[in-house]
């Protein structure tokens, strides 16, 4: 009797988990880059994701092994592997979310612009094949330096003559995250509660936390301020020191995608209630690109917040100011890239 009642429930958790999670898993999502230090954990925390049907896995080299580990976690998404260039198009078929984390990190003593070289030529070629593949799809550059990779994404697109400034995002959740972590440490806050709205771009000083727009509303000292904003324009340089040579922020940067990916895909499910920031081609300032929040629709970004960019402090005035040229340069950088090499 003990036996048959066990098998009873075990069939109703089964059939529970199925009535729950099958007829939300439909969404498919590619990760470029998948057996790096960044690729491994976002692809993990993608496969728990209730909204993924499929899950393909590219990677230059090691990617067969992640996959075959993944796929037998008892989650609905189906994981596939696809390994070196002649296999790139496949993996992106009829895919609705491309995230890409494919390139080399920084080591200490490195500026998210000492990557570009190597990786400007990572992304081009990647986004080239989303071009020929997916060209609907949402596409999430994790790959830095962001502020560049983002316009050459946009120019590959546009080359490609399927570009959608809608659809193309530049990363810049961590930042996101870091700020509400440090912020509820500093102020005794409950974590789940903060929101710090992060905007400009993501390198150095230009990023910029907007935190006299934090949510719940807190009030700072000047010198709170400084600490804070440093502290998060800073916190990747904290994780590479801390690896010693071992690379960049990797874990909370897949934690951080993945509430980006999962963001997108409740976005493409209907979900009208969808607020991020990202790196987004934008009118919000004289630059052309520029990281605000934005709200997500099927679409991709369905509007740009510039509220938030009324009412900034002098300090936060002065840092926009001041951030302007050097994301002014590092887009111009970007674009010349592919400009020059068509
Ligand atoms: P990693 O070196 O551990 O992994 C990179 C992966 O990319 C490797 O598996 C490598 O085989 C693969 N790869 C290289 N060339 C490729 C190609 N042509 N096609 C497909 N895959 C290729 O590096 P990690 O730590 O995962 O970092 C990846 C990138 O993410 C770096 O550029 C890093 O700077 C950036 N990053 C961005 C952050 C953000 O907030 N947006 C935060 C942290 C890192």
């Amino acid at each position: 009797a003990l036996k048959r009642s066990y098998k009873g429930k075990l069939q109703k958790q089964n059939q529970r988990s199925y009535s729950y999670v099958q007829p939300q898993a439909s969404y498919k999502v590619a990760v470029l880059g998948a057996a790096g230090g960044i690729g491994q954990p976002l692809a993990l925390l993608v496969k728990m994701s209730p909204l993924v049907s499929a899950l393909n896995l590219y990677d230059i080299a090691n990617v067969k092994g992640v996959a075959a580990d993944l796929s037998h976690c008892n989650t609905p998404s189906q994981v596939s592997d696809f390994t070196g260039a002649s296999e790139l198009a496949n993996c992106l078929r009829d895919v609705n979310v491309v995230v890409i984390p494919a390139g080399v990190p920084r080591k200490p003593g490195m500026t998210r612009d000492d990557l570009f070289n190597i990786n400007a030529n990572i992304v081009r070629t990647l986004v080239e094949a989303v071009a020929d593949n997916c060209p609907d799809a949402f596409i999430h550059i994790i790959s830095n330096p962001v502020n560049s990779t983002v316009p050459i994404a946009a120019e590959v697109l546009k080359q490609k003559g399927v570009y959608d400034p809608k659809k193309l995002f530049g990363v810049t959740t961590l930042d996101v995250v870091r700020a509400n972590t440090f912020v509820a440490q500093k102020k005794n806050l409950k974590l789940i509660d903060v929101d710090v709205p992060v905007i400009g771009g993501h390198a150095g000083i230009t990023i910029l936390p907007l935190l006299s727009k934090t949510k719940p509303s807190v009030t700072f000292t000047d010198t709170e301020v400084e600490e804070l904003t440093v502290r998060i324009q800073n916190a990747g340089t904290e994780v590479v020191e801390a690896k010693a040579g071992a690379g960049s922020a990797t874990l909370s940067m897949a934690y951080a995608a993945a509430r980006f990916v999962e963001s997108s895909l409740r976005a493409l499910d209907g979900d009208s209630d969808v607020y991020e920031c990202a790196y987004i081609q934008s009118d919000l300032t004289e630059l052309p690109f520029f990281a605000s929040r934005i709200k997500l629709g099927r679409n991709g970004v369905e509007a740009v917040i510039g509220s938030e960019l009324q009412g900034l402090t002098e300090y936060e005035q002065k840092a926009l100011e001041a951030l302007k040229p050097e994301l002014k340069a590092s887009i111009e950088k970007g674009v010349a890239f592919v400009q020059k090499q068509p």
